[in-house]
């Protein structure tokens, strides 16, 4: 007999786990992926995301990456997104690569049927926009310190 709750949620490990394998395969053309930090981390919190720069932009032949932090209560709640690579972009903090999430609306409007893919695709897809995509870029290969 099936459980029928008032509020579902999607059991979180259930969907990471799910995350993870397809994070494995590879999608598409490979231009964003993901994957855990830790293999052994059980709790699937701490991830790492890789973003490559779109064609006909600034961050063009550029590698992004990324740390991806999936709370507890994740996918009802949005992940905490970080660049590790130094990016010039709206919505990205200049002096510690915090993606803003009140300034990216698939962060700010999260809906749990999201995913670390959709939103690395829609940093990706923002790159591409008017505003961001001939932003001066910092040189190549930095980091944030933190
Ligand atoms: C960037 O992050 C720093 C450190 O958390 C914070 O003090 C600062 O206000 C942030 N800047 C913006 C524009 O949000």
């Amino acid at each position: 007999q099936a459980v029928l709750t008032k509020n579902f949620k999607v059991p979180r490990n259930f969907r990471l786990l799910e995350e993870l394998e397809e994070g494995q395969k590879g999608v598409g053309d490979g231009t964003v992926s993901w994957g855990l930090e830790d293999d052994e981390d059980m709790t699937l919190t701490r991830w790492t995301g890789m973003i490559i720069g779109p064609a006909r932009t600034n961050y063009e032949n550029r590698i992004y990456s990324l740390k991806v932090e999936c709370g507890p209560k994740y996918p009802e709640v949005p992940p905490n997104v970080r660049f590790v690579t130094k990016i010039s972009m709206n919505g990205i903090n200049n002096s510690n690569g915090m993606v803003d999430a009140r300034s990216i609306p698939i962060l700010a409007k999260w809906q749990n049927s999201y995913s670390i893919k959709v939103v690395l695709q829609e940093l990706r897809r923002l790159m591409m926009s008017k505003e961001n995509m001939k932003l001066p870029q910092p040189p190549e290969g930095q980091t944030y310190s933190n």
